[in-house]
C-alpha cells in the first residue's frame, strides 16, 4: 500500500451469474454475463458517474467496486490490497478487512430499505458508530450525529434525531443515507440511482448536497444512473469522469464534459440522441441506431457487443473485440474499431444497414 494508490482499482473485473435455466432443473446453468473485463481507477477526491441502460451491469460493477459484490474474474482493490484476499480468514492482509468495509459506503436508490422502520434516526445512526468508533461516548456520538444532521439541511437536528423513517419525506432519508455513509468518514460512497427514486424537483437538490459534501469531505464518489442528465450534471459540476456501459462493458470514459462534446463510442451518440433535455445539440429525429432492442447479456452478440444495433457495423466488428483505445491526449478512452485508422474494419464491408459514412444519421 501507497498513498499514491488510488481509492478502488478494478482491473479487467468480471461478473457473471450462474442462473437455472428455464423450467428443467437438469439443465445446465445458464450464464449472465453482468460485467466484463472492466478497468477503472478511482484515485482520493474523485467523481466517476456512469451511465449505461437498465440491465448493462451498472449496480453489479458498482457493487464490485466497493467490495460488495466478488468478482469471477479480475480483481478488485482498496489502495492496492486486493479486497477479497483481505477478506479470507487468516489472511495477511496489509489493510483489515474491517477498514476496508468502513471506507467504502454505499447510498441506495430506495433509501428507506436500509432504515430500521422501527427506530429513530438517531438509533439508525449510531449503530454503524458504535461499531467503527467504538472509543467514542454516548454524549460525543450524539453531538456527531446531530452535528452532521444539521449539515445536511435537517434542521432542528434534534427534531429530527428523534422521527422514524416513516416520518421523513423521500428526500429526507435520502439525506439520512447520506449521514450515514459520511458518518464513517469514508474515501469512496457508492451512490447507485440515488437521486432515480426521488421527485424531478429534490434531484438537483439531492445532487448539489452531494457535491457540497464532496467537496468538503474530499470522499470520492462512484455516481450510477441510468439518467445521462443526472450523471452529466453530478459528473460536469465535480469536474469528474462520465463512463458509459453497455452490456457489461465500459465502453467509453473521460472528462465528462469532453464526452459529450465529442462522443467517440455510437453507443455514446445514442444516449446523447436520447436525451435531448442535455441541450447539447439539434437532434436527429431517428434514433442513432438499426435496432432498438437491446441484446441479451445471457448471450451477447460475438466481437464488439454493440455491433447487432451500431449503425456503422462491419464484417469485422461482428468477429472481433475492439480494444479500449485514446481519444486525444488527455484520459479520454472509447472502444470502437474507429478509433484506429488502420484497423482492418475499414477494409469490411458494412453489415445490413449499416454504413462507414453513416456520419450524422
Ligand atoms: N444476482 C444475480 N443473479 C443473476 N443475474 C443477475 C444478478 N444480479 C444482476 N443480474 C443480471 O445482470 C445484469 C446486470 O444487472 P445490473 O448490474 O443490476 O444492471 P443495471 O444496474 O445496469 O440495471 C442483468 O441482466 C441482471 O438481470
Ligand atoms: S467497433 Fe464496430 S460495431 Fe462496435 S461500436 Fe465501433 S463501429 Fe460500431
Ligand atoms: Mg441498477
Amino acid at each position: 500500500m501507497s498513498v499514491d494508490d488510488p481509492v478502488v482499482s478494478l482491473e479487467n473485473v468480471e461478473v457473471h451469474f450462474e442462473q437455472e435455466s428455464g423450467f428443467n432443473p437438469f439443465d445446465d446453468p445458464e450464464t449472465v454475463r453482468a460485467v466484463d473485463g472492466v478497468d477503472l481507477e478511482i484515485p482520493e477526491n474523485d467523481v466517476v458517474a456512469i451511465v449505461g441502460e437498465s440491465g448493462s451491469g451498472k449496480t453489479t460493477i458498482g457493487k464490485a467496486a466497493v467490495g460488495l459484490q466478488k468478482p469471477t474474474g479480475g480483481s478488485v482493490k482498496f489502495r492496492g490490497q486486493d479486497i477479497w484476499e483481505a477478506k479470507r480468514r487468516f489472511s495477511n492482509s496489509s489493510i483489515p478487512y474491517d477498514e476496508i468495509r468502513r471506507s467504502l459506503q454505499i447510498i441506495h436508490q430506495d433509501p428507506g430499505s436500509s432504515l430500521n422502520p422501527h427506530r429513530t434516526v438517531e438509533a439508525s445512526l449510531a449503530e454503524p458508530l458504535k461499531k467503527h468508533q467504538a472509543d467514542l461516548g454516548p454524549e460525543d456520538r450524539e453531538a456527531r450525529i446531530l452535528a452532521m444532521l444539521d449539515r445536511v439541511g435537517m434542521s432542528p437536528p434534534h427534531d429530527y434525531a428523534r422521527r422514524y423513517p416513516h416520518q421523513l419525506s423521500g428526500g429526507e432519508k435520502q439525506r439520512v443515507a447520506l449521514v450515514r455513509a459520511l458518518l464513517m468518514n469514508p474515501d469512496l460512497i457508492l451512490a447507485d440511482e440515488a437521486v432515480s427514486a426521488l421527485d424531478v424537483s429534490l434531484r438537483v437538490e439531492v445532487m448539489d448536497l452531494m457535491l457540497d459534501l464532496q467537496a468538503q469531505f474530499d470522499t470520492s464518489f462512484l455516481f450510477i444512473s441510468h439518467d445521462l442528465s443526472n450523471a452529466r450534471y453530478l459528473a460536469e459540476h465535480a469536474d469528474g469522469r462520465l463512463g458509459v456501459m453497455y452490456l457489461g462493458e465500459l465502453v467509453e470514459l473521460g472528462k465528462a464534459e469532453e464526452v459529450l462534446r465529442n462522443p467517440q463510442h455510437p453507443y455514446t451518440k445514442v444516449l446523447k440522441w436520447a436525451t435531448p433535455s442535455l441541450g447539447l445539440e439539434e437532434g436527429a429525429a431517428e434514433p442513432p441506431v438499426r435496432e432498438i432492442d437491446i441484446p441479451d447479456p445471457i448471450d451477447p452478440p460475438s466481437g464488439c457487443r454493440f455491433h447487432t444495433r451500431c449503425p456503422y457495423a462491419t464484417e469485422y466488428c461482428r468477429e472481433s473485440t475492439p480494444d479500449r483505445r485514446s481519444v486525444g491526449e488527455g484520459t479520454h478512452r472509447a472502444s470502437c474499431f474507429r478509433l484506429d485508422v488502420g484497423s482492418d474494419y475499414w477494409r469490411s464491408d458494412p453489415l445490413e444497414g449499416a454504413s462507414l459514412e453513416a456520419d450524422e444519421r
